[in-house]
């Protein structure tokens, strides 16, 4: 596939007015996105759990407009209007206009809520564009007929081309929201040893996974609510020109087929290993980029001696990773659940800004929850 296989070559229905809803998960990388080229197409391959409860729900609702000059939208969270969201739904519209030409024929209300608190820092980024990206996808699909040759499909917009096309499509919006749209584990970038990899789209991890990683959890420790002080756009473009950088995009090729065995052979010391040295590495990154910055807070590191001591003590197999912020999403197999629990309710609880805490759970995409 290449990107020209996106861009439609027919509308052959007309459609004056409609709603759909999609609900879509964040997700959680294992081996991390850090550092991209132009047009979002990243530096090295990435590979993540969907999440199951961590979930942005948009509803999109369009009506027929009489001139095509201009995009025109509104954004709601939670029932208030939000124009501090425009600049960047705006600057998604005009990166994916090529690939959805129907965007300036139509008057879009976007009414999006997440089912995690908004200043949780959370990134809302990755469930939100994959939201609004698979909201567009089903106007599109009711724009063509299932007869015609759409891109490189020959029967209209089958699922796999409007999974494609949706992952495609919310890359653009935000890197890593291109491996919310399935599930349970997302492979983005390309790398030789996953067959069908590419840095246009995720695509499902394709290979056997043990059944120590099914239902596999993730209890998100909420140690820092605020906004990030550097954002994910500003850190990875100081990938460009780092001293480490070259070294950094090999290592994740590297991890990714490390990791392949790892999956297959369930060897959930080798993942612990792997995770925890890919979330210090991604944080290793920033502490040594010039301008350099600090995203874990001392909680961070409180709740991550505190895991050390405990898989010590308890030979458990409980593991962190980190995204681009303080939070630490603490990771362990479905069988271990009630001693881990335990152990996070009773010493790690208290490092977390109010003590909040999410607990989540592999999960397996987006879902349609209504179109009119
Ligand atoms: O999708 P972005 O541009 O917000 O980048 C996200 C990068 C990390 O969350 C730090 C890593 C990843 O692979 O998700």
């Amino acid at each position: 596939m290449t990107e020209h296989d996106f861009r439609p070559n027919i509308y052959d229905t007309t459609l004056e007015k409609g709603s759909v809803t999609w609900e879509s998960p964040s997700n959680i990388a294992l081996v991390k996105y850090w550092g991209k080229k132009k047009d979002q197409i990243p530096e090295n391959p990435s590979i993540s759990f969907t999440l199951n409860h961590c979930k942005t729900i948009t509803t999109l609702e369009f009506t027929k407009k009489g001139d095509h000059n201009h995009f025109e939208f509104e954004v709601y969270l939670d029932g208030e209007k939000k124009d501090d969201f425009k600049p960047k739904i705006q600057t998604f519209f005009e990166r994916i206009e090529v690939y959805l030409p129907f965007l300036k024929q139509y008057q879009f209300i976007i009414k999006t809520e997440n089912t995690f608190p908004h200043s949780s820092g959370i990134a809302s980024s990755a469930s939100g564009m994959s939201a609004l990206a698979l909201c567009l996808m089903s106007v599109e699909k009711q724009l063509i007929k299932s007869d015609v040759i759409v891109g490189a499909v020959e029967d209209g917009i089958n699922e796999v081309y409007f999974n494609q096309k949706a992952s495609f499509l919310a890359r653009l919006g935000s890197g890593s929201a291109c491996r919310s749209i399935e599930g349970d584990l997302i492979v983005w970038g390309k790398t030789k040893s996953i067959e069908g990899s590419t840095d246009l789209f995720g695509i499902k991890y394709p290979y056997k996974v043990h059944e120590n990683f099914k239902g596999f959890q993730d209890t998100i420790l909420l140690v820092d609510k605020g906004e990030k002080q550097v954002s994910s756009t500003v850190g990875h473009n100081l990938m460009h020109n780092h001293p480490y950088a070259q070294n950094r995009f090999e290592q994740a090729h590297q991890n990714i087929e490390n990791l392949k065995d790892i999956l297959e052979l369930g060897d959930l010391k080798a993942f612990n290993a792997l995770v925890e040295s890919e979330a210090l590495t991604l944080h290793a990154m920033m502490l040594t980029s010039m301008p350099y910055f600090i995203l874990m807070k001392p909680n961070t590191l409180e709740i991550i001696n505190k895991i050390w001591e405990f898989r010590e003590k308890t030979g458990l197999h409980i593991s962190f990773t980190l995204d681009a912020g303080a939070n630490v999403h603490v990771l362990y197999p479905k069988r271990e659940s009630q001693e881990i629990l335990q152990f996070i309710e009773s010493e790690l609880v208290d490092f977390c800004q109010n003590g909040h805490y999410i607990c989540d759970q592999i999960g397996f995409g987006a879902e349609l929850i209504n179109i009119e």
